[in-house]
C-alpha cells in the first residue's frame, strides 16, 4: 500500500516528538519514502539523526540549508509529497497552518503543498480545549485537512485529559486507511450534480434557491481524490471547480437534465446533490417586464424530475439522491428513494443548525431500500462526502447498484 508513496513527516516541538520516530520507522518499513522535516524546537526533544537513520534521508530543519542546488527544497518536498503528516502537531503549528504563516521549513512546506495533509495534535488538555485552537482546527478541517484526534489519559505535563498524541500504530493505521480510500473509486466514472438551478423570468430576473454548491463540490472533490473520473454538472455556485474534476456549467433544470442525460449511460455512479427547481415560469419574457399593474401573476409549469427519469433508465448505474426536508424526514426520504428508484438517499433536515443550504457543515441520514443505514453527526461537508463515498465504494465493490 505505501510502496512508492512519498510521505513528508513534519515533527513539531512537543514531548511526543519521540513517538514520531516510531511513526517514521513503521512507514519506512511499510515501503514508504519518508522525508522528515523538523521544527527547531522539535530538535530539542529528539535528534535529527534518529530520523535520518530511520528514513535513510537527510532531515531538514533550516529553510535556508539548501543541500541540492538543482531544487528549492521546500517546494521540491511540497510537490513530491503524496501525503504530508504532521505528528506531533503543536498548537503553534496548527495556528500557523490555519493562518497561512510560513516562518520555518515545516510551515513553508505546508503552505506550498497541494498534497493532502493529516494532522495528529498533541498538547496540554487546556491548550487543546482552548477556543483559539479549536477554531484553528475547524478552519483546517473545513479546508479538507484530516485529523487523528489525540487520546485521553495522563499527559506529560501532569494533567489527565485529552491531548496525548495518538499511538504511532493508530496514526500509521490512519495513513494506510487514507491510501486505501484514495484508490477505492479507481476506474469508476462518477457524475455529480451541485448548486441551484436558475429559472429565468426575463433577462434580469429569475427563480432560484439557496444552494451554494458546497455539498456537491465536496462530493466531486472527494470522489476525485478516491481515484474516480469525475464530471460535475453544476448550477449556480460561486466555488472554484476542484482540481482534476471536469465541470459542466448549466443554468436551468432543463439544461441540467440535458447535461445529465448525455453523460448518464457512461456513468457508474450518479450523485444528485443539486437543488433543482420543481417549477419554471411558463413563459420567459424576452424583454425586461415593465411594472404596469398593481398585481402580476406568474404561471409556473412543472420541471421534469431528473432523478426520477434516470431512476427509470438505470441499468448498471449506482444512483444516489438527496432530499432536503423540513419535517417527517424518514417518511419523505424513503418515499423519494422508492419513487425515484435510488440505491441510496441522503436526507438533510434543513431546519437543523449547521445542516443544509449554504452551510459549511451538514447533518445527514443515509437510507437504502431497507430503511435507515447510517445517521451521521454534524460534520463538514467534506467529511459527509468522504463518509458517503466510502459507503458507495463498499457497496459498488459488492456489485450493488444493478437493477
Ligand atoms: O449546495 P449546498 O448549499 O451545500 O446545500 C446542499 C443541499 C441542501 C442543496 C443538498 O444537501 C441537498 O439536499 N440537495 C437536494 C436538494 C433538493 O432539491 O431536494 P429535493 O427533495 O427537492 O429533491 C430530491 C432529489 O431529486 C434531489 O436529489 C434532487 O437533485 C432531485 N431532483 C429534484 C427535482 C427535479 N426536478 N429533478 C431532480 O433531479
Amino acid at each position: 500500500m505505501l510502496r512508492n508513496k512519498t510521505i513528508v513527516l513534519g515533527v513539531s516541538g512537543g514531548i511526543a516528538a519521540y513517538k514520531a520516530a516510531a511513526i517514521c520507522s513503521k512507514l519506512a518499513q511499510a515501503g514508504a519514502d519518508v522525508r522528515v522535516i523538523m521544527t527547531e524546537s522539535a530538535t530539542r526533544f529528539i535528534a535529527p539523526l534518529t530520523f535520518q537513520t530511520l528514513s535513510r534521508h537527510d532531515v531538514i530543519v533550516d529553510t535556508f540549508d539548501e543541500k541540492d542546488a538543482s531544487v528549492v527544497s521546500h517546494i521540491d518536498l511540497a510537490d513530491r509529497a503524496d501525503l504530508v503528516v504532521v505528528a506531533p502537531a503543536t498548537a503553534n503549528i496548527i495556528g500557523k497552518m490555519a493562518h497561512g504563516l510560513a516562518d520555518d521549513m515545516l510551515s513553508t512546506t505546508l503552505l506550498a503543498t497541494t498534497a493532502p495533509v493529516l494532522v495528529a495534535p498533541a498538547m496540554n488538555v487546556h491548550m487543546y480545549a482552548h477556543p483559539a485552537v479549536q477554531a484553528n482546527m475547524e478552519t483546517l478541517a473545513r479546508r479538507g485537512v484530516l485529523f487523528v484526534e489525540p487520546g485521553t489519559g495522563q499527559l506529560a505535563c501532569g494533567y489527565v485529559g485529552k491531548g496525548r498524541l495518538e499511538e504511532p500504530e493508530q496514526i500509521v493505521e490512519a495513513i494506510h486507511r487514507f491510501f486505501m480510500e484514495k484508490g477505492q473509486l479507481r476506474g469508476k466514472k462518477v457524475l455529480v450534480t451541485a448548486g441551484g438551478t436558475v429559472e429565468r423570468i426575463d433577462p434580469v430576473r429569475y427563480l432560484t434557491n439557496d444552494s451554494s454548491g458546497k455539498m456537491g463540490y465536496a462530493i466531486a472533490e472527494a470522489a476525485r481524490s478516491m481515484g474516480a473520473e469525475v464530471t460535475l454538472v453544476t448550477g449556480k455556485a460561486s466555488l472554484p471547480v476542484p482540481e482534476g474534476v471536469k465541470a459542466i456549467h448549466v443554468e436551468s433544470a432543463q439544461n441540467m437534465l440535458e447535461a445529465v442525460l448525455e453523460r448518464f449511460p457512461d456513468s457508474d455512479i450518479v450523485i444528485k446533490a443539486a437543488a433543482v427547481a420543481d417549477y419554471r415560469p411558463a413563459e420567459r419574457a424576452m424583454q425586461k417586464i415593465k411594472k404596469n399593474e398593481q398585481e402580476m401573476t406568474l404561471t409556473l409549469v412543472k420541471n421534469e424530475d431528473i432523478l426520477q427519469t434516470i431512476g427509470r433508465m438505470k441499468k448498471h448505474q449506482y444512483l444516489v439522491g438527496f432530499a432536503a426536508e423540513t419535517e417527517r424526514i424518514d417518511e419523505y426520504a424513503m418515499g423519494k428513494l422508492l419513487k425515484k428508484n435510488c440505491d441510496l438517499l441522503v436526507a438533510n433536515d434543513v431546519t437543523q443548525e449547521g445542516a443544509g443550504f449554504g452551510t459549511d457543515t451538514n447533518v445527514v441520514r443515509l437510507y437504502d431500500k431497507n430503511g435507515l443505514v447510517k445517521s451521521l453527526p454534524i460534520m463538514t461537508k467534506q467529511g459527509v462526502a468522504r463518509e458517503l463515498l466510502t459507503l458507495i465504494a463498499e457497496r459498488t465493490t459488492k456489485g450493488e447498484g444493478t437493477n
